[in-house]
């Protein structure tokens, strides 16, 4: 298999959490904070999974403000690329996870190959910009609300990506 690598930004810690669980689960993959990270670092893999949380209504976690302008340096052309993102669909239902899509937007024509849309039906919001095809673009975590669900999400989510890894 290929070379695997997370990608994350977090404020409080709960998108940092989340990206170690998915380590345990995929095993052999590095964690990247992406307030220390490079489009070199990028670069060195095969698949990546970015995991952001959404802040100030609708925009992006703050160190992805900056990481998001390090996504031009980098080629994404033949990579796999997930998503995860996390948010609060009771105290913003309208720009829930939004920050997957934010995302998604500045890299979807890169070449990269998307794995890891889900379903909206486990959820329970009135609108996303990380919404594709009617699914979103990757995993939705809510640790504000659901954060019992979590675990479960994060095993079903492994189990439809881990086959799609280079
Ligand atoms: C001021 C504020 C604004 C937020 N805005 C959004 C938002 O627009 N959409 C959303 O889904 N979550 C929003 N959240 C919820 C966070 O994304 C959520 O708490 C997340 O777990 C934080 O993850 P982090 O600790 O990794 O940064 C907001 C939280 C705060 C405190």
């Amino acid at each position: 298999m290929g070379k695997t690598a997370i990608f994350y930004g977090s404020t409080e810690g709960n998108t940092e959490t989340v990206a170690y669980k998915l380590k345990d689960l995929l095993g052999d993959v590095d964690v990247f904070n992406v307030d220390s990270a490079s489009a070199d670092d990028l670069g060195n893999y095969d698949n990546i999974i970015f995991g952001a949380s959404t802040w100030e209504i609708g925009e992006l976690q703050e160190d992805w403000e900056t990481f998001i302008d390090v996504l031009d340096d980098a080629d994404f052309s033949g990579k796999t690329i997930a998503y995860f993102g996390l948010g609060d669909a009771d105290g913003y239902p309208d720009t829930f996870v939004d920050a997957m899509g934010i995302i998604h937007e500045k890299i979807k024509d890169s070449g990269a190959n998307f794995i890891g849309a889900v379903g909206t039906d486990d959820y329970t919001f009135d609108d996303s910009a990380a919404l594709y095809d009617g699914k979103f673009i990757g995993l939705p975590i809510d640790e504000d609300n659901e954060s019992d669900m979590t675990d479960d999400r994060l095993e079903k989510w492994v189990a439809d990506i881990k086959g799609k890894l280079q």
